[in-house]
């Protein structure tokens, strides 16, 4: 069986880390993009030098060029600017829009068949736009945001309860951004509602915590935003298509009126597999959770309103 090829487009912290967990599950061969000389290249060489010791056979190759993109089973584009301190997710949109169009462009020409899974911040926005400039069908793009924000929360349950993060299970809806939506009534231990393990304020903690993780990485790191754990959720993602695991995982999928919303993409849970957003999961969500879910969807839509590529 022939191997699936898989592109990375952008060579920074989320590209290289991602291709790093790509090759080491084997999900097939790599090929690792980016603007800069010399950079993919060096770092793909690098990877292939740890392929011994690792163990993992997949090819990592860096490229300025997208003729070697071609024919790419899934695109993971990570192409952009990340978050200085003091910066918000949608003040990247300009520039990032930018970057996407010509990368797109590029992306649907070598490889018109190819999963778009799209990484770069304001996260739903950029979803948005990748469709509208690709013109592929909106079951093949998807975006990642709760894949990671879920992993987050989860993690912040687990070091709360002391127990072992492979039993701990959580579903964060809504925008990749400070409107994010974690849901504590969906979240569990082992199928043990979290609600009957740990007090209301600390769950409270917990969620506010999740809702602005990505800021705390920011604000510690300094110099750019977190990819360990984005890395390893646009992984994740990647594997459930490759792999055509049916995952259930939440993702910004394209919404065409389940949750009452229309013609845009927002997290939501989805059946992952080979036809990449399979389905779309309408789970039950009380007054509140719906509220903050609107909220979010508005605020992911103020700011589709304003792109470039609408006017
Ligand atoms: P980084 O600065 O380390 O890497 C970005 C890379 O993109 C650089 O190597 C740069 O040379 C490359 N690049 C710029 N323009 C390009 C172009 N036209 N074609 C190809 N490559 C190009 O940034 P990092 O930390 O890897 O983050 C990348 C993006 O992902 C940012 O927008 C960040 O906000 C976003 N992000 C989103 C997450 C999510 O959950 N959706 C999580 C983490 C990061
Ligand atoms: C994060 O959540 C910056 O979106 C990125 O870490």
């Amino acid at each position: 069986m022939a191997r699936k090829k898989i592109t990375i487009v952008g060579a920074g912290n989320v590209g290289a880390h991602t291709a790093l967990w790509v090759a080491t599950k084997e999900l097939g061969d790599v090929v690792l993009l980016d603007v800069v000389e010399g950079v993919p290249q060096g770092k793909s060489l690098d990877l292939m030098e740890a392929s011994p010791i690792e163990c993992f056979d997949s090819n990592v190759r860096g490229t300025n060029d997208y003729k070697d993109t071609a024919g790419s089973d899934v695109v993971i584009i990570t192409a952009g600017i990340p978050r200085k301190p003091g910066m918000s997710r949608s003040d990247l949109i300009n520039t990032n829009v930018g970057i996407l169009k010509s990368v797109v462009e590029n992306v649907v020409r070598y490889s018109p068949d190819a999963h778009l899974l799209i990484v770069t911040n304001p996260l739903d926005v950029m979803v948005y736009a990748a469709w509208k400039l690709s013109g592929i069908a909106p079951n093949k793009i998807m975006g990642l945001s709760g894949a990671l924000d879920g992993s987050r929360m989860r993690s912040f349950i687990g070091m709360e309860l002391g127990v072992s993060m492979q039993d701990v299970h959580a579903m964060v809806i809504g925008g990749h951004a400070d409107e994010m939506v974690p849901l504590k009534r969906y979240a569990t231990v082992s199928g043990i509602p979290v609600t009957q393990l740990i007090p209301p304020d600390r769950l409270s903690a917990i969620m506010e915590r999740t809702k602005k993780a990505g800021g705390e990485i920011v604000g510690l790191l300094k110099t750019g935003s977190a990819y360990y754990a984005p890395s390893a959720a646009v992984a994740e993602m990647c594997e459930a298509i490759i792999k055509d695991k049916k995952r259930v995982m939440p993702c910004a999928a394209y919404l065409d009126g389940q949750y009452g919303v229309e013609g845009m993409f927002i997290g939501v849970p989805v059946v992952v597999g080979a036809g990449g957003a399979e389905r779309i999961l309408e789970i039950e969500l009380d007054k509140d959770e719906k509220a903050a879910f609107m909220n979010s969807v508005s605020a992911v839509k103020t700011l589709i309103a304003d792109l470039n590529i609408n006017k």
